[in-house]
């Protein structure tokens, strides 16, 4: 793009492997790597437009002006990339999601990645995927692995140069689905950036980074070989154990509300009755409720009996982020 400007759309993920906690907070370099799946049903758009005229970044979220800080966060963004062209206009960023925001559903990560291309496009910086992982994390940890489709692992990284997340698997790879159980649209009190500044307080979170490459590796094997049972078992280790470090932090985090753990309990007890099926749960009270496509449609009736007043989100492996007409 030549003309200084640039849209893009990418999706969010949901971690099956979470990430949580940084070794380096200004660089958001993860205390350990990650794995997800994009959600393709959920989508973001950001626009960028550089304005040598304008005094200072301006950006709107869902048509409506940001707060301060979110601008700041995204003003910081720009700079890297203003940096790394050699250009200094300040831009108009319009970023918008058809989903809740700020409820766990990691909006952070689609918003950061679809900046991230929408910003480089518009500063006519030729990159790779690759390099736009690694700029996209620089925003927002998750966000590296939203640059990519399907299933996405993150690498913990030795420096800025090597935390960047690649594909796994393609989209098409495993029909698995994700059902997003929202009981709270309310944002969370404590956001995951100051959750990633608690966990080294902790006890637990040293033995669990230390085992996460056990982790990550069960979970790499049962996507490729599309093992459920064997998915499962380790997703839902790895969501009970960041939880673990969140309510053993000082301040202690509690996301969970009575209906999440009715949500936990259900789910495991459904896989002990033979559907494949299983939770995880980010840093919000939503359940996120995965299984095999044949089986979405029994499990979505199941979730809505359960929780009736519940908005429930059907999604599947999706693509990539990437650029549209600005
Ligand atoms: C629980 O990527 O939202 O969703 O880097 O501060 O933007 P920031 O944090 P963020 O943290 C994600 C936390 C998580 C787990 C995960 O997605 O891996």
């Amino acid at each position: 793009m030549t003309n200084g400007a640039a849209a893009a759309v990418s999706h969010p993920n949901i971690a099956f492997i979470k990430y949580w906690g940084n070794r380096q907070d200004n660089l958001r370099l993860p205390a350990n790597g990650s794995i997800s799946m994009t959600l393709g049903g959920l989508l973001t758009r950001t626009s960028v437009r550089f304005d040598p005229q304008l005094l200072a970044d301006q950006l709107t979220l869902n048509g409506q002006p940001a707060s301060e800080e979110a601008r700041l966060r995204v003003s910081a963004h720009l700079e890297y990339i203003r940096g790394l062209s050699r250009s200094s206009g300040h831009a108009v960023v319009e970023s918008q999601s058809d989903f809740p925001s700020a409820a766990g559903l990691a909006s952070s990560a689609s918003a950061f990645a679809s900046l991230t291309l929408a910003a480089c496009a518009a500063a006519a910086l030729e990159l790779d995927p690759r390099d736009h992982s690694r700029i996209a994390r620089r925003g927002s940890g998750s966000a590296c692995r939203s640059v990519f489709g399907g299933f996405v692992e993150a690498h913990a990284g030795e420096s800025d140069l090597d935390g960047y997340a690649q594909q796994l698997a393609s989209p098409d790879h495993w029909d698995l689905v994700d059902w997003i159980v929202i009981t709270s649209q309310a944002p969370k009190s404590v956001g995951s950036s100051e959750g990633h500044r608690l966990a080294a307080t902790s006890p637990l979170q040293a033995p669990r980074v230390a085992d996460a490459p056990r982790r990550l590796n069960l979970c790499r094997q049962a996507i490729l070989q599309r093992d459920f049972a064997a998915l499962a078992s380790v997703v839902e280790l790895d969501s009970n154990l960041m939880h673990a470090v969140m309510l053993t932090s000082q301040p202690s985090l509690l996301y969970w509300q009575p209906e999440t753990v009715e949500l936990m309990r259900s789910i495991s007890h459904w896989r002990e009755q033979g559907l494949s099926v299983c939770y995880t749960v980010d840093a919000g009270p939503n359940v996120h409720c995965l299984c095999l496509g044949e089986q979405a449609e029994q499990v979505g009736r199941q979730l809505e009996s359960l929780i009736p007043e519940a908005q429930l989100i059907r999604s599947g492996a999706g693509g990539p982020a990437r650029l549209v007409g600005a």
